[in-house]
């Protein structure tokens, strides 16, 4: 596991997200993603010492994490995808709440453990996984895909325009020897892609498009944009960061054409200059907020 006193997650968009969420004593809220509960414990403070947090994570780690750092609040931390609200409430007998984040992607607790193969650097298997029981690590879909679905798969979560050299590289790759930690594909694909002239990794794409697949991550953000709304209480309010242009253009396009929700946010919400600078994580994060519309 992490070290958490080095890794300790910065909350993105904070202010932003306490502003359009605008939580009050006595009310019902949930984060959908708790990770290092930075936003967590700024809600959690907010709704005390009447209302309730209710903290959501898939990762079994953030779950611990999160009640320890919780555990002075009115607050429950439970394992689950934010797309099984609606069971979780049910199960508890809730028929709302007044607000819901999700700040989607991965955190700096996951980032920072070698165990895990979220960072370039990682010496450790190249697993990905958020729930590590569900699904299969990364490393055995390089194992198993054909180049073409590969070549597809990085085209189609990470955007990658070299996507299909990649796929080519990886399977030449296996065909000699097993590809099994994240430095070892990150060293792969710094070596066919040309240098940008961003200054994000090479592999960062490649990155972005195993975890989303490993994940189902946008399978769970659809389900949750189709039936979170119904969790809210009328007048309640959704806030989504994102942080890249696939979770944003669903995002975007399910607020707006949700009869149940009224869009707040006209225009999306960057972090400022100075965030950036403090924070570089927050550089791609964007903001969208909707408030279920009364009578809906
Ligand atoms: C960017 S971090 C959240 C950081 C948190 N807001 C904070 O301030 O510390 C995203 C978290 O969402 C979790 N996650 C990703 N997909 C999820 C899903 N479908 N349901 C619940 N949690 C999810 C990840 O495991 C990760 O811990």
């Amino acid at each position: 596991m992490a070290d958490e006193r080095t890794t300790a997650h910065v909350p993105v968009l904070l202010e932003e997200v306490l502003q359009w969420l605008d939580p009050r004593p006595g009310q019902v809220v949930v984060d959908g993603t708790v990770g290092g509960a930075g936003h967590a414990v700024e809600l959690a403070r907010r709704v005390a010492p009447s209302g309730q947090l209710i903290a959501l994570d898939r990762d079994p780690q953030a779950v611990q994490l999160a009640r320890g750092r919780l555990a002075s609040f009115p607050a429950m931390v439970i394992q689950a995808s934010y797309a099984q609200l609606p069971e979780v409430l049910r199960q508890r007998g809730l028929s709302g709440v007044d607000a819901i984040l999700l700040d989607l992607g991965l955190s700096s607790l996951q980032l920072a453990d070698p165990q895990r193969g979220f960072s370039f650097s990682s010496p450790g298997e190249l697993d990905l996984r958020f729930d590590p029981a569900s699904g299969e690590p990364a490393w055995r879909l390089l194992e198993h895909l054909s180049q073409q679905k590969l070549a597809d798969l990085i085209y189609r979560y990470g955007e990658e325009r070299y996507s299909r050299r990649i796929a080519r590289a990886i399977v030449q790759r296996r065909s000699q020897a097993p590809l099994r930690t994240a430095a070892e594909l990150a060293e792969l694909v710094a070596r066919v892609v040309p240098r940008s002239r961003q200054r994000i990794h090479p592999a960062t794409r490649t990155f972005q498009a195993l975890r989303i697949a490993v994940n189902r991550e946008l399978e769970h953000l659809e389900q949750a944009l189709r039936v979170l709304p119904e969790c809210l209480n009328p007048g309640g309010r959704l806030a989504v960061v994102s942080f890249h242009s696939l979770e944003d253009r669903l995002v975007k396009h399910a607020l707006r054409q949700d009869p149940r929700l009224e869009v707040l946010t006209r225009r999306v919400v960057r972090p400022g200059a100075e965030e950036v600078a403090r924070n570089p994580r927050a550089r791609s994060a964007r903001l969208r907020v909707a408030r279920r519309r009364l009578g809906s």
